[in-house]
C-alpha cells in the first residue's frame, strides 16, 4: 500500500521517534560529508505548491535531491492552471508523467485529505490551509530533541495567531502525545475557544508563561487567512513579541523557535533573531534532515 502523510496524527510516538532517529543519522552523514544511500534513486518527486513557500518547498527539494530523486518544481503561476485547467487534471497529468511522491501545499484545509481517497501517488502535506503542517512539526520536534535529548514532559509556550495556525494544530497534537504542558498566549481574537482546547493546553498570560517555559514557539499573524486582528507593529511587539525586556523572563536552559516567515520587530525584536537561545535558523537546517527521513518513510511502502 502506498503511504501518505496528511496529518501528524497518522504517526504514533514510536514512528515519530524512528523518523527523528533517521534524521539524526542524515545530519551526521551530511556534516561529515559521508555517502548517503540513494534510496530515492529513479523516483520522481514533485513539489506541487499552490501557495507561497520558501522553507518547506526548498528544504523538500534539497532533501529529495540528497536521496537521489528527480525533482519537479511546479509553479502554478506559469502553469496551465492559468488557462483554466483544474487542480484534479493537473495532478492527473503529474501521475501520467510518472510522479511517485507529490509534496502538496494548498490554501484549502481539507483538499489534502480528499487526495488520499483515490490516490494518484504518495501524498505529503506540506501545509494545508489552517489544518495541519506535519513536516514542520517533525522538524520542530527534532530541534527540541537535539536540545533536550528528549521531548517528554517539557513546558511549551506558543504565542501568536494560534487559532489560524496549521503549525500549532500539528504541534499541539504531538506535544500531547509526549505529555508536554502547552501554554497558549496571544491576542484574544487569535486564541482558540477554551472549550476546543486539547487537555494539555492552558491559555495563560504571556509573561507568566515565559517564566516556566522550556520551549517558546512564536507564530506570525496570518493576515492572508483572516481579518480578525489588525496588527499595530509596536503594540504587538510590546504585548506579544519577544523583546529585550521579555527575553529576561526565559530560563537560560530555554530555547525559542519560529516556523517562519517571521516579521522582525513584530513577533520578535530584530536583534534577538540570532540570540543564543534562538533556534530559528537551526530549524531551517533541521528541516532538510527531517524531510529526508520523512521521504524515506513515505518511500518504504
Ligand atoms: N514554515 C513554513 O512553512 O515556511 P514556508 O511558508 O516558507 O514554507
Amino acid at each position: 500500500m502506498i503511504r501518505h502523510l496528511t496529518s501528524i496524527r497518522q504517526l504514533d510516538r514510536s514512528s515519530i521517534l524512528s523518523i527523528l532517529e533517521r534524521a539524526s543519522i542524515f545530519s551526521h552523514q551530511i556534516k561529515n560529508k559521508q555517502n548517503i544511500e540513494q534510496t530515492l534513486k529513479n523516483k520522481i518527486v514533485a513539489n506541487l505548491f499552490f501557495e507561497n513557500s520558501t522553507r518547506t518547498k526548498f528544504s523538500f527539494e534539497v532533501a529529495a535531491k540528497r536521496l537521489g530523486a528527480h525533482l519537479l518544481n511546479f509553479d502554478p503561476n506559469s502553469s496551465s492552471i492559468k488557462k483554466g485547467e483544474s487542480l484534479h487534471d493537473t495532478l492527473k497529468t503529474f501521475q501520467a508523467l510518472g510522479v511517485d511522491i507529490g509534496i502538496i501545499r494548498h490554501t484549502d484545509d481539507m483538499y489534502i485529505n480528499s487526495l488520499t481517497k483515490d490516490p494518484l501517488f504518495s501524498i505529503i502535506n506540506a501545509g494545508a490551509g489552517k489544518y495541519e503542517h506535519p513536516s514542520q512539526t517533525l522538524l520542530d520536534l527534532y530541534t527540541i530533541k537535539e536540545q533536550f535529548k528528549h521531548v517528554d514532559d517539557l513546558t511549551v509556550t506558543i504565542c501568536g495567531d494560534i487559532k489560524n495556525s496549521r503549525v500549532a494544530k500539528s504541534n499541539i497534537a504531538v506535544f500531547e502525545m509526549f505529555n508536554c504542558s502547552v501554554n497558549l498566549c496571544g491576542p484574544k481574537e487569535l486564541l482558540p475557544e477554551e472549550s476546543t482546547l486539547s487537555q494539555c493546553c492552558t491559555i495563560k498570560d504571556f509573561d507568566e508563561a515565559l517564566r516556566e517555559t522550556d520551549v517558546l514557539i512564536l507564530l506570525r499573524v496570518q493576515h492572508e487567512r483572516h481579518k480578525l486582528y489588525d496588527v499595530d507593529t509596536t503594540s504587538y511587539n510590546e504585548s506579544f513579541g519577544l523583546n529585550h525586556k521579555r527575553i529576561k523572563l526565559l530560563k537560560n536552559s530555554a530555547i525559542f523557535l519560529h516556523p517562519g516567515p517571521f516579521n522582525r520587530g513584530v513577533e520578535i525584536t530584530s536583534e534577538l533573531v540570532e540570540h543564543k537561545l534562538s533556534r530559528i535558523f537551526k530549524q531551517k537546517e533541521n528541516g532538510v534532515y527531517t524531510r529526508m527521513a520523512l521521504l524515506e518513510w513515505i518511500n518504504n511502502e
